[in-house]
């Protein structure tokens, strides 16, 4: 099987997430990082392809060079990953699209719901693959969690806890990570509800199976002078009746990455947690509680099948996002893939993010959410 050759869009030297989604491609073998246009800056896309140890060729300065190098040739990228800022992300997939190059993209989809719609019809019009990098969705327990909740080992779904709680945004923005994400014309009009509510609010969907129809959304901006949200909370209703608690927030001194889901129906509950996620707490109606671990014989094959390490054995972050990739390729190679966020998920994280700016600034109460 020859190995899918990627580009990327963004990723350049001292950035987040573009090295662990060069490590989390290249993990399964089925996919390697060749080419990119890594930076707005020509030396530093330069400097990028360097370090990412690819042909200096083939780290290009501008998108309309790579789009143009890579198709001239006939070992030319199959597909471009977009982890740039949320402002970018649009204009990039637009120029992959249009050159014939499926998509990969980091979230949210766009910075604004009407560019997340005029995606939505460009990958319809072009017909081509979509995927978005929801991590979350790609950890084994997590799939375990939506498959107990499939199989109905919960009941029916009656609330609905996802906290998604960070305090690195609590004092003034400094550094590049920070900078965008705290400016609306380049974040986008949320901020933290847009950069972790966003991730909340898929994880919470994608583990029930159910859809928010309506939200009530108090959104503030905390840090004097900031100019978009950094402290979310947000109630949800969902599609069957279920109800729901959402709290994003950037300004909790002392925590991290502190994703955590509460799940709870008729017949049970459950709780994971992204900061231990190679374990599953199930609670029973009798008061027993079920521990499932990562890696152990109890998991369905979903989850089995994407967990990389013995029991014990730690695993996490660069293994979720590697599901999603090992996903896309299948989709590339024309397999199914159920469980890839696609451009469904794009369009509805954009709308929540939209729906709940908007409804919060008006003080609006219960707003539907439609797409
Ligand atoms: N799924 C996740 O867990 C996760 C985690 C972090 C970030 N993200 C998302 O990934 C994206 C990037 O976030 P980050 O924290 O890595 O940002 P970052 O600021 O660390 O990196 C962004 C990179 O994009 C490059 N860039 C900017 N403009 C460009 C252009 N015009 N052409 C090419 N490259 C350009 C920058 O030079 C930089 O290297 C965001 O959309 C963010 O929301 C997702």
């Amino acid at each position: 099987m020859t190995r899918l050759r990627m580009g990327m869009i963004g990723g350049g030297l001292g950035s987040f997430v573009g090295p662990v989604h060069r490590i989390a491609a290249e993990m399964d073998r089925e996919i390697e990082l060749v080419a990119g246009c890594f930076s707005s800056d020509a030396g530093r896309s330069r400097a990028a392809g360097e370090s990412y140890r690819i042909d200096p060729a083939r780290a290009y300065p501008t998108l309309d060079a790579m789009f143009a190098g890579e198709t001239a040739r006939s070992d030319g990228i199959d597909f471009v990953s977009i982890v740039s800022p949320n402002h970018h992300h649009l204009p990039a997939a637009r120029a992959a699209l249009a050159a014939g190059v499926p998509v990969i993209s980091d979230k949210p989809a766009t910075a604004t719901l009407d560019e997340a719609r005029e995606l939505a019809e460009c990958v319809r019009t072009v017909g081509l693959p979509y995927g978005l990098t929801h991590t979350y969705s790609g950890y084994p327990l997590v799939r375990e969690a939506r498959a107990r909740v499939g199989a109905g080992m919960l009941g029916t779904i009656r609330k609905v806890v996802v906290e998604y709680p960070q305090g690195w945004l609590a004092g003034e923005a400094v550094g590049k990570q920070a900078e965008w994400r705290t400016d609306p014309a380049r974040s986008g009009p949320g901020g933290c509800i847009g950069d972790i509510g966003t991730h909340a609010f898929q994880l919470a969907e994608f583990v029930t199976g159910r859809k928010v129809v309506e939200l009530l959304a108090d959104l503030a901006a905390v840090v004097p002078g900031r100019a978009v949200d950094d402290d979310c909370t947000v109630l949800l209703r969902y599609d069957n009746g279920a109800r729901g608690v959402l709290l994003a927030s950037q300004i909790e001194v002392g925590e991290m990455n502190g994703l955590r889901i509460r799940i709870y129906g008729d017949k049970g509950g459950l709780l994971w947690r992204q900061e231990v996620p190679n374990t599953l707490m199930l609670h029973s109606l009798d008061g027993r509680t079920e521990i499932v671990h990562a890696g152990g014989s109890q998991l369905g094959p979903d989850a089995a099948s994407r967990t990389r390490t013995p029991t014990g054995h730690p695993e996490g972050y660069l293994e979720a996002f590697a599901n999603i990739y090992r996903d896309f390729a299948a989709v590339l190679r024309g397999e199914p893939a159920p469980f890839l966020p696609g451009i469904d998920d794009a369009l509805r994280g954009m709308a929540f993010i939209d729906t709940a700016v908007r409804a919060s600034r008006d003080k609006a109460g219960w707003v539907p959410l439609t797409v």
